[in-house]
């Protein structure tokens, strides 16, 4: 039976066609939940992370759900590990419907006391290793374009890349160069139909946020079900639909995002 564009919850494609995806940083928090969302929307998924007995807790535990997934450990900040991962990707799944860009690393610090290696790290893992995950996925990318208009990237970017936090200064300019580069796609890759979107939100209750949930609660913090909920929103997206950004706030978060 033809598809119907207005009867369609999820445009990728039917669930019973093959469709897969990447996720970085999908050993923890955000990305994991991602990667469960996508394996039980029937994606093949491949888990990227550094650490790999991280990684292969997360990848035992999506196996033992009955989810197709792979794992693939990679440094993101590395260019000859991103092209292994997308590399890993292919060979297992030949195709690509949905890239997460999801990895990343946050370093507090005063700018006086800027260590040099702390802010090549944040660089080279939230947005250098993003370009690269575009251009070693581009074929892959470009062939579910053509297929059915809607390859999606989402791009893990930071209320702190919109709204830039004292003490999280390199944290804030990577995450606000993710937010520029995903426009930048949008306009460079929008017509083969793929579809870039930046995630914006304040403090989420994960990991990352352990050191700060004395003050701020991790009852008062974003979920990352409503992460999840938002990237199932952008596959149930029709062809003809980007959204390049979207901001989660917390709505009494003060001066703290
Ligand atoms: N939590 C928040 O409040 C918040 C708010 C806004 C945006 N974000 C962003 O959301 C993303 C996910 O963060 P999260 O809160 O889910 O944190 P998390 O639980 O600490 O997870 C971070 C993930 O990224 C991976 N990772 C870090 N550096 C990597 C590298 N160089 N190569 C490969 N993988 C790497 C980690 O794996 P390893 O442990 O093995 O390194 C882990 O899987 C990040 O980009 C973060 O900046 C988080």
């Amino acid at each position: 039976m033809a598809r119907d564009a207005r009867r369609s919850h999820d445009w990728i494609a039917p669930m019973d066609s093959p469709r897969a995806a990447i996720v970085t940083g999908a050993s923890s928090g955000i990305g994991l939940a991602v990667a469960r969302m996508l394996g039980e929307r029937g994606h093949a998924v491949t888990l990227v992370a550094r650490r790999p007995e991280k990684l292969e807790a997360a990848y035992a535990q999506l196996r033992g759900e009955g989810l197709e997934v792979q794992r693939v450990a990679a440094d993101v900040g590395d260019e000859s590990d991103v092209v292994r991962a997308a590399a890993a990707h292919r060979d297992a799944y030949g195709r690509l419907d949905v890239l997460m860009n999801n990895a990343g690393v946050g370093i507090g610090s005063p700018i006086g006391e800027l260590k040099t290696k702390r802010m090549d790290l944040q660089l080279a893992t939230n947005l250098r290793s993003i370009p690269l995950f575009y251009r070693e996925s581009l074929a892959m990318l470009t062939a579910a374009g053509a297929e059915h208009r809607n390859a999606r990237v989402v791009n893990m970017a930071s209320l702190a890349g919109k709204q830039g936090q004292p003490w999280l200064s390199v944290y804030s300019a990577t995450k606000s160069g993710v937010v520029g580069f995903t426009q930048a796609m949008n306009k460079e890759l929008g017509a083969l139909g793929i579809k870039s979107t930046a995630l914006c939100p304040g403090f989420v209750d994960t990991p990352m946020t352990d050191f700060l949930k004395r003050q701020v609660p991790a009852g008062s913090m974003i979920h990352t079900s409503d992460i999840v909920a938002a990237v199932a929103m952008l596959l149930s997206l029709t062809p003809g639909c980007v959204i390049p950004e979207i901001a989660f706030e917390r709505p009494a978060a003060g001066s703290l995002v």
